[in-house]
C-alpha cells in the first residue's frame, strides 16, 4: 500500500455542504480570559485548518476555519498570577466560599453553557472531524457530567455536615481545595476531557488555568463569556498558544499545585520535571494505551466482531480507550476476519455531517502518512491487508485497514496507532495474549470475548491486576462516567470518575477540639451564628 493509492471521492464541493452545517469564516478568536476580564488579543495568531478538505481548482485544501491567539510567556505568567491571587493561599473568596454557594456558580455556568450548544457542537465537528452526532454527544455528556458532579458534591457535603466525637475529641472533617490547577485536555475530547477535570477542580474551591489542546481550541471561545459572567475574577483563566511558551514557564514557577493533563507521557514527564518541588505537585494524568481484545474460540463471533469494530473504529480509533490490537484464537481466526472485513467494509467514510457516517477526516495532518507506514511495515513483514479498499488515503482521510497476522516484529503490534488501523494477532495458547498484556508498557483496559464462565472467570483474575478494567464481551470504554476511569503502568496516574474527581482535586482537612465545655460552647456558637463556612452543619438538599 502506498500513498499514491488515493481515491478522490470523499471530499465535497463547497456548494454541496448542507446549509445547516456550513461554517462561515474564517472566525477570528481574539479574546482570552484573565482575572475576570475578556481581553482582546493583538499579538500573533495561529491559523486553524479543518480536517475537512475542500475541493478547489488547485486540488484538495484543508478549510481555513479561523485563528486563535498565540499568547506568550508574559501573558501566561499574568494568568497564573490572577489564579494565584484569586486563591490567595486559601484565603480568597472562592476557596473559602460555602459548598452551597460554589454549586450556584457552577449551575449558572452550566445554564449559560447550554445556550451555546449549537455553536460549540458545530466547531467541534469542523475542528476535529468528529461526526455531528458524536460532537453533540460529547457536549451533552459534558453537561450531564456537570450535573452529576453537583449531585456527587452535595452527597459528599451531606456526609461532612456533621461532627464526629471520638476519644473525647470533637471533629468536623471536610475536603478542601489544593490551590492552582492547570487543566489540559486532549484533541479527541477537547471539551469533555477538559471539563471533566476543570469542573471538579473548580467546584472543590481551586482556581484554574486551562489550556486547550493544539487541535480543538476554537470550540472553547463561545464559552469564554459564560466563564467570565459565571465565576469571580481570577477563578478561571485561559491559556492559548504553544505549550513551550505558555505552560513550561508556569511549571517552573512552582506555583502550579495540581497538573491535570490528558496527553502523552513524554509531555507529562517533561512538565512534572519542571516543577521545582515535585513532591508538592499533585498530578492527574491520562496517557497512552494499547488496549487488547482477546477473542476465545467459543466466543459469539457476531457479537465479538460488532464490539471489536466499534471499539477499534469509533471516532476513527482516536480514543485512548480504543481497541488497538485484537488477539483471536486460531480456530476462529478465519471466520472472525471474514465477518470483521465485511463489517468494516460496510462502514461509511465521508464528511462528519453526513447521516450514518463512521469514518471521517482526521485532524492530525501527518496521521495518514503515519498509518500508511504502519500498514507498509506490517505488509513487508508478512501480514496481509484483509479488507479490500483498506488503507487508502485521500487528504486527511484514511480508510480503515485490517492487518493479519500481526506479530512482534511489526510496529503495529507495539505502537499506539490512534487511528483506523486494526492489527489482528493469532494465538493458540491463551498465555500468548496474556503475556502480551503483561509485557505491554500500558495498562488501561482489556476486552475478553467468550462464553464459558469457567474460562472467563479464570482469565479475569490475572487481567484485573494488569489493567484497570476488564470488559466482558464488550468494547473498552470510559463510561459510564460514574465508574472509575484509571489505568496502570504508563497509561495514567490518578482516578477519574464523577465522585473520584472531587477527591482528586481536594484534600481532607479538619477542625478538631477537645470536648471541653468551653470548646463545645465555641463550636456551638460558630455553628449557630454561621461564623464559618467550614464549621457548619448546613445540609444541602
Ligand atoms: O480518549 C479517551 C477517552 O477518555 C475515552 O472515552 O471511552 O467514552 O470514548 P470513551
Amino acid at each position: 500500500m502506498t500513498m499514491s493509492d488515493r481515491v478522490e471521492s470523499f471530499f465535497p464541493d463547497v456548494s454541496a455542504i448542507p446549509e445547516a452545517f456550513r461554517l462561515d469564516g474564517p472566525v477570528v478568536c481574539d479574546q482570552y480570559l484573565v482575572n475576570g476580564e475578556l481581553r482582546r488579543w493583538a499579538g500573533p495568531f495561529r491559523d486553524v485548518l479543518s480536517p475537512v478538505c475542500e475541493k478547489t481548482p488547485d486540488g484538495l485544501k484543508q478549510k481555513l476555519l479561523g485563528r486563535y491567539p498565540l499568547m506568550g510567556q508574559g501573558e501566561a505568567l499574568e494568568a497564573l498570577d490572577a489564579a494565584a491571587a484569586a486563591y490567595d493561599h486559601g484565603r480568597g473568596f472562592w476557596p473559602t466560599l460555602s459548598v452551597r454557594q460554589r454549586i450556584k456558580y457552577v449551575d449558572q455556568f452550566a445554564f449559560a453553557m447550554k445556550e451555546k450548544r449549537d455553536e460549540v457542537v458545530r466547531l467541534l465537528m469542523w475542528e476535529i472531524g468528529k461526526t455531528h452526532g458524536d460532537a453533540a454527544k460529547e457536549f451533552d455528556r459534558t453537561v450531564e457530567y456537570i450535573r452529576d458532579t453537583v449531585d456527587a458534591l452535595k452527597e459528599l457535603d451531606r456526609v461532612s455536615s456533621r461532627f464526629t466525637i471520638t476519644q473525647g475529641i470533637i471533629g468536623q472533617i471536610r475536603r478542601g481545595p489544593l490551590g492552582v490547577v492547570l487543566c489540559m485536555g486532549p484533541f479527541n475530547y477537547p471539551l469533555n476531557e477538559t471539563f471533566t477535570t476543570l469542573i471538579p477542580a473548580l467546584i472543590m474551591g481551586n482556581t484554574v488555568l486551562f489550556k486547550p489542546p493544539r487541535l480543538g481550541v476554537m470550540l472553547h471561545f463561545p464559552l469564554l463569556r459564560a466563564f467570565q459572567e459565571s465565576f469571580p475574577p481570577g477563578v478561571v483563566n485561559t491559556l492559548f498558544g504553544r505549550g513551550q511558551e505558555v505552560v513550561h514557564p508556569l511549571m517552573a514557577t512552582g506555583k502550579i499545585d495540581v497538573l491535570a493533563f490528558i496527553g502523552s507521557s513524554k509531555t507529562a514527564d517533561t512538565l512534572k520535571k519542571q516543577h521545582p518541588k515535585p513532591h508538592r505537585l499533585r498530578s492527574v494524568l491520562g496517557l497512552e494505551a494499547k488496549n487488547a481484545a482477546i477473542v476465545l474460540k467459543d466466543a459469539d463471533l457476531d457479537q465479538a466482531v460488532g464490539e471489536c469494530a466499534l471499539g477499534a473504529l469509533s471516532y476513527n480509533g482516536q480514543r485512548c480507550t480504543a481497541l488497538k490490537i485484537l488477539w483471536v484464537h486460531k480456530d476462529v481466526a478465519e471466520p472472525f476476519l471474514h465477518k470483521l472485513a465485511a463489517q468494516v467494509s460496510a462502514l461509511k467514510c465521508g464528511m462528519p455531517w453526513e447521516p450514518g457516517v463512521s469514518i471521517t477526516p482526521m485532524p492530525e495532518m501527518d496521521k495518514p502518512e503515519y498509518l500508511t507506514q504502519l500498514v507498509n511495515d506490517a505488509v513487508a513483514k508478512g501480514a496481509r491487508l484483509v479488507n479490500p479498499g483498506g488503507g487508502r488515503v485521500e487528504g486527511t482521510l484514511f480508510t480503515p485497514a485490517i492487518l493479519y497476522p500481526v506479530d512482534s516484529s511489526m510496529r503495529a503490534y507495539h505502537e499506539e496507532q490512534f487511528g483506523p488501523v486494526i492489527p489482528v494477532a493469532v494465538f493458540e495458547d491463551l498465555e500468548q495474549p496474556v503475556r502480551y498484556v503483561i509485557d505491554s508498557p500500558y495498562g488501561q483496559q482489556v476486552s475478553i470475548f467468550g462464553t464459558d464462565p469457567a474460562v472467563m472467570g479464570r482469565l479475569v483474575d490475572p487481567l484485573v491486576n494488569q489493567v484497570c478494567r476488564v470488559n466482558i464481551n464488550s468494547q473498552c470504554q470510559r463510561g459510564p462516567d460514574t465508574f472509575p476511569f484509571c489505568a496502570r503502568k504508563d497509561s495514567a496516574e490518578g482516578t477519574l470518575s464523577v465522585s473520584d474527581a472531587l477527591r482528586v482535586f481536594s484534600i481532607r482537612t479538619l477542625v478538631a477540639a477537645k470536648a471541653s465545655e468551653a470548646n463545645k460552647g465555641i463550636v456551638e456558637g460558630i455553628v449557630r451564628d454561621h461564623y464559618s463556612n467550614f464549621i457548619s452543619t448546613d445540609f444541602i438538599l
